[in-house]
């Protein structure tokens, strides 16, 4: 199959619309990271995204929905906690557990008996929302395990001869996936971190909580099932060995050059803050030519950070970067999903007060 790449206009609008009449797939963007895009009431639609990305389909999906979409379709019961987090959050980087209406499928709920709702906030995903009028399923456009892609490019990397038409709208400007809370329960359960951080919430609804497995996966106690299925897996991998450790410059370099001695098969790498390449120049420990510097941007301005991450990790599979260096950031605001990701991605952390 040829993958088309095309920038938003009424008539990619258009054929994207056909297209998932007719129980094709999309790639299109929001403000967090790329979806691919099947209309929710379509089987065929759904078993191509699971199909596309190599997803397990016990996995369930999140609808898209545009600004004035009746959500009691799909939704059985709006409580009101719920009105108040739209009427905040909403169209923006934050989806919803709802109790489902039976007309919701269980392929899109992996049988569950809740649903997944956001509405982005993404003026390309708005138009195209807008455009069908259908509401859309849509994990993120990656092959599953792989980081989320954060641009076009990213989705062609993953998908390219699988799906018929991505549709460019550009770099997403939050770079990391939706925050997801729970509402369901007696008490409201973030399950997912995301740019709606934590603290925002709790203005808001100041009794919610943090699914115990992302807790848990801050710390070594990372056996703890969490809630929403899809974040049981390992996710965003690079294929090398990746450290994340919040050891100073130094410290950190010095690791790495005793593995330099050890093991000089392996190609290196650092993925860390513009903060610390520039310390570590200043040191004259950089630039080092055995050693592959991937920038992460500002570490006084985590929104750039993570924008980058999904891209950076993807640049180490690129430089075929085997062994390397990640740099923890502190877990308040933003860092908090930024950190839940990096984690995920690590295959080794160093944090102190975990041993
Ligand atoms: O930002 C985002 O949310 C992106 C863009 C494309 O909207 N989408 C996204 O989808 O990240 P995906 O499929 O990669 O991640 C969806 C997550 C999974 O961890 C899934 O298990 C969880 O949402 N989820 C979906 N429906 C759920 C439900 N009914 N109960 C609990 N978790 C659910
Ligand atoms: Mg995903």
């Amino acid at each position: 199959m040829l993958t088309e790449v095309k920038p938003i206009t009424r008539q990619s609008l258009e054929e994207a619309d056909q297209l998932l009449r007719e129980g094709q797939v999309v790639a299109f963007p929001t403000e967090t990271v790329y979806g691919l895009g099947a209309y929710a009431m379509s089987e065929e639609g759904i078993s191509r995204i699971y199909a596309a990305k190599g997803r397990p389909s016990d996995n369930p999906l999140i609808v898209h929905v545009a600004p004035g979409f009746d959500l009691t379709k799909i939704a059985r019961e709006i409580p009101p906690r719920a009105e108040e987090l739209m009427k905040r959050f909403w169209p923006g980087p934050m989806t919803i557990i709802f109790r489902k209406q039976p007309v919701v499928s269980d392929h899109v709920t992996g049988g569950l008996d809740t649903v997944a709702i956001r509405m982005p906030s993404d003026p390309s995903a708005m138009k195209l929302l807008s455009f069908t009028g259908l509401p859309i399923v849509a994990p993120s456009a990656n092959t599953s395990g792989r980081p989320s892609p954060t641009t076009a490019a990213h989705v062609k990397e993953d998908l390219d001869g699988k799906i018929p038409l991505i549709l460019d709208g550009g770099e997403c400007r939050f770079g990391l996936e939706s925050t997801i809370v729970d509402l369901t329960e007696e008490v409201p359960m973030v399950l997912r971190p995301g740019a709606v951080t934590l603290e925002m919430l709790r203005k808001v609804l100041p009794d919610v909580v943090e699914d115990p497995a992302v807790a848990a996966a801050r710390s070594v106690a990372d056996h703890v099932v969490p809630k929403a299925p899809g974040m049981k897996y390992r996710h965003y991998a690079p294929k090398g060995h990746l450290i994340v450790t919040d050891e100073g410059a130094s410290d950190m370099m010095r690791d790495l050059q005793a593995d330099m001695k050890e093991r000089p098969e392996e190609t290196f790498g650092l993925i860390i803050s513009t903060e610390r390449i520039e310390e570590l120049t200043r040191l004259g420990l950089l630039p080092d030519e055995r050693v592959t510097v991937l920038d992460l941007g500002s570490r006084n301005d985590l929104s750039q950070v993570a924008a980058r991450l999904f891209d950076r990790l993807r640049e180490a599979d690129e430089y075929r970067l085997t062994w390397f260096y990640g740099e923890a950031f502190e877990r308040k605001g933003m860092g908090e999903a930024i950190m839940n990701r990096f984690l995920k991605a690590a295959a080794e952390r160093r944090l102190s007060g975990e041993s």
